[in-house]
């Protein structure tokens, strides 16, 4: 007889807040504990910017986690570091590749603009 082997993923519940570019109705979706909070967002088409490619040296991810970050890996150094360049930067601040989803909830906020966009006004 065959035996199923059913491996369940954890998942996390996630909330973007409406954002006039990115995700103008907002959004509400479910993603596997463990991935990036970058990833999951890029999942759903929600198109954050990413130019170092996901390694922390750019602050193009930045995010605001508006609930839910106490649950989450506080930021490192070398996270905090490159927070000092985000454009609108405040104590909810996190860079979304830096962010892995655990098992709460989180809200999430994306801001006006990112570096990029601040560099070029
Ligand atoms: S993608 Fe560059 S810091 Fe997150």
């Amino acid at each position: 007889m065959h035996r199923v082997i059913e491996k369940v993923q954890a998942m996390t519940q996630v909330q973007v807040l409406p954002h006039p570019d990115l995700c103008p109705q907002g959004a509400a979706f479910e993603a596997r504990q463990g991935r990036t909070l970058l990833d999951a967002l890029l999942d759903q088409g929600i198109a954050v910017e990413h130019a170092c490619e996901k390694v922390c040296a750019c602050a193009t991810c930045h995010v605001h986690l508006r609930a839910g970050a106490e649950h989450v890996k506080p930021a490192d150094d070398e996270e905090e570091d490159q927070l000092g360049a985000a454009w609108g930067l405040d104590a909810q601040s996190r860079l979304a590749c830096c962010v892995r989803l655990g098992g709460a909830p989180l809200v999430v906020e994306l801001p006006r603009h990112t570096r990029n966009h601040a560099r070029e006004r």
